[in-house]
């Protein structure tokens, strides 16, 4: 918890109380979105305290404060992923930090491979809901001050804010796609059988990132909104052609930066 307060006081101080409303974890896919961000401060994770260190060389991240339309928002450019080595309390510290900061929602965002046969390379999916096959980050002696010991998960992506995203998509005439995230360490993709493994127990896509984030939040309180890019499908005989791949997974990233800012506009 000290550190924690630690890095909300640094980042309150250089804010000047910012105090942000809706925190995004700007994966894969949704780095343009910054542009639709008025940035008021940006702060890199090197100056925050006990913020864990990248082990990306020249993969800065940064807390970027700023505006989209009438919110003020937080977004992290740059997550850390278990597969690098960091422990689930350093994975999921950002989060403790946005919570603290006081923020009402959280947008997680990442790129991940289709298990649905029906998606197609380029769709975005509104998580619905997850199996987390990660080791779980509320492991260890319980801080009630934080959340509680058995933090309930229904409604773990909130239905409120879904809806909302559908009303919005429709409008914007933007597919959207649903279903349920299974997120995995990785650090390597799916064997054929894997793909088949989780299709079996209810997955319709897979990606290494988000369950962390996610089920911190809620231990929180935070209610999140997630949504993945489908940048492969694993249970297809076809393999994508590369750069057909980074287009599609390009031309998503646009359309969810838009549904974002909208989404984030219309919240209650
Ligand atoms: N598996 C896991 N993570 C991913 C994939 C995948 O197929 N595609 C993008 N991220």
């Amino acid at each position: 918890m000290t550190h924690i307060l630690e890095a909300v006081d640094y980042l309150n101080s250089v804010t000047s109380d910012f105090k942000p409303e809706v925190g995004i974890i700007l994966g894969t896919g949704l780095g343009g979105f910054v542009d639709n961000i008025d940035v008021v401060y940006s702060v890199d994770y090197c100056n925050i305290p006990n913020m864990p260190v990248s082990t990306v060389e020249g993969h800065a991240g940064r807390l970027i404060f700023g505006t989209v339309g009438s919110r003020r928002v937080v977004a992290m450019q740059g997550r850390f992923h278990y597969y690098e080595g960091y422990t689930m309390k350093q994975v999921t510290f950002p989060v403790r930090v946005l919570a603290k900061l006081g923020i009402n929602y959280l947008f997680v965002s990442n790129a991940s491979g289709g298990i649905n046969t029906s998606f197609c390379v380029g769709d975005l999916m509104v998580i619905t809901d997850h199996i987390n096959l990660l080791p779980n980050p509320l492991i260890g002696p319980n801080n009630n001050e934080l959340g509680p010991r058995f933090p309930d998960m229904h409604d773990c992506y909130s239905k409120a804010v879904r809806d909302k995203a559908t009303a919005i998509a429709n409008r914007l005439n933007i597919k959207l796609q649903y279903g349920v995230y299974v997120g995995t360490t990785g650090p390597t993709f799916e064997t054929q059988a894997e793909y088949r493994y989780f299709k079996a127990i209810g997955g319709d896509a897979v990606g290494m990132s988000t369950v962390p984030e996610t089920i911190v939040a809620r231990h929180m309180g935070v209610p999140v909104f997630g949504m993945s890019v489908i940048t492969n499908c694993g249970l297809s005989d076809q393999v994508g052609d590369h750069e057909d791949v980074q287009m599609q997974g390009r031309k998503a990233g646009e359309r969810m930066s838009k549904l974002f800012v909208e989404l984030i506009n219309n919240l209650d």
